[in-house]
């Protein structure tokens, strides 16, 4: 039978791999408000001390330092969120074979854990394992377009591994895994300097730097806020959905409407620049959110204007605070 997390009941404990990233901190956040235990596990390659930091206000909250390539063991566990994973091409592509590692072998590690406490696992898996599509919008029966040795590929094929690993898992071993195939997600907490559009743009645009637009910036990406993002996720955790469900917003925009969108919404000076595409860059991403609507009853509730207005604020408040020093980018 299929095992569903028990978010419902009170005092559960929850592990979240990846807890000390951007999505994680909200994840976290999130389950510590409904009044769970949560325990984060990160090894702090992108994720951030301030985010443990303001965890950690939690009594309820306990961090692991630990990367999950190499073997772990956590005992008393109701459920494990499968998120560590680099996110960002440029950290992603940084170190490709530890990329690759850390979604095979750190997913067999963390489904292992699932396997022996016999608990739900929910594995955060991407859009990108559709590649650059030569369909649009991307429906979860469609088996994708990944060039298998290009930069990008240690990130796709290593979650497509990872996708397989699961499905295998749940199929030879009975695992419980529910697995959340992710659309670009942005909101506060996004790390400063990791290169992702929107992050990157608010704050070329704060700082009145040059917006770096690859391309022509015809490409279309569509931005999930991060609160639907975790609202999606928290759904697929207590449902029975058993095959891989997109969460994304289907609203889709080209690349350069968002630069103007941010340079308006900052009231920036700041000019576009164009650089050159980076190689294998899809050229649209659109999720087909039906299956998330029937299964879940979900659907993105926050705007694309609304959403970069909240961003826009917390880099505004970051930089005045004068927290982080944000780098040229
Ligand atoms: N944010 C998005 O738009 C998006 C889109 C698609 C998929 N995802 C997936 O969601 C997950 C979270 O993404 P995010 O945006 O929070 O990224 P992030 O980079 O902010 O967080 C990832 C976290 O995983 C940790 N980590 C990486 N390798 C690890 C290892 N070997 N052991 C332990 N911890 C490790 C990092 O230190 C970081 O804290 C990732 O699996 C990512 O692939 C995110």
């Amino acid at each position: 039978m299929t095992q569903v997390f028990p978010l419902m009941e009170k005092n559960r404990t929850f592990l979240v791999t990846g807890g000390a990233g951007f999505l994680g901190f909200h994840l976290s956040q999130r389950l510590l408000e409904m009044g769970h235990y949560v325990i984060g596990m990160d090894n702090l390659a992108t994720g951030s001390l301030a985010n443990i930091a303001q965890l950690q206000t939690h009594v309820r909250y306990r961090f692991l330092q630990q990367d999950i390539v190499l073997p772990f063991d956590v005992s008393s566990l109701d459920g494990i969120f499968h998120l560590a994973c680099p996110a960002s091409p440029i950290h992603y592509q940084a170190d490709p074979i530890g990329t690759t590692k850390t979604s095979v072998i750190g997913t067999l590690h963390v489904l292992e854990l699932a396997a022996k406490l016999n608990i739900p696992i929910l594995f955060t898996s991407t859009s990108e394992v559709y590649g650059d599509p030569d369909q649009s919008p991307q429906v979860e029966t469609y088996h994708g377009n990944v060039n298998p040795i290009g930069p990008r590929s240690c990130y796709d094929e290593g979650k497509r591994c990872a996708e397989s690993l699961c499905f295998d898992f749940q199929r030879q071993l009975g695992v419980s895994v529910k697995v959340a195939r992710l659309f670009n997600s942005y909101g506060p907490n996004m790390a400063v300097n990791d290169g992702r559009v929107v992050s990157s743009f608010i704050n070329q645009a704060l700082n009145d730097q040059p917006i770096t637009v690859f391309g022509e910036g015809k490409q279309t990406r569509s931005f999930c806020f991060v609160s639907d993002t975790i609202d999606g996720l928290l759904k697929l955790a207590q449902s029975e959905c058993s095959a891989p469900i997109n969460l994304g917003n289907p609203s889709e925009i080209t690349v350069l409407a968002l630069a103007h969108k941010v340079i308006a919404l900052t009231n920036s000076h700041s000019e576009i620049i164009y650089r050159d595409l980076p190689i294998d860059d899809p050229k649209r991403r659109c999720p087909d959110i039906s299956l998330a609507l029937d299964k879940l009853g979900w659907s993105p509730q926050v705007t694309l204007d609304k959403g970069l207005e909240l961003t826009c604020r917390f880099y505004s408040t970051l930089l005045s605070s004068k927290k982080e020093k944000v780098p040229h980018l």
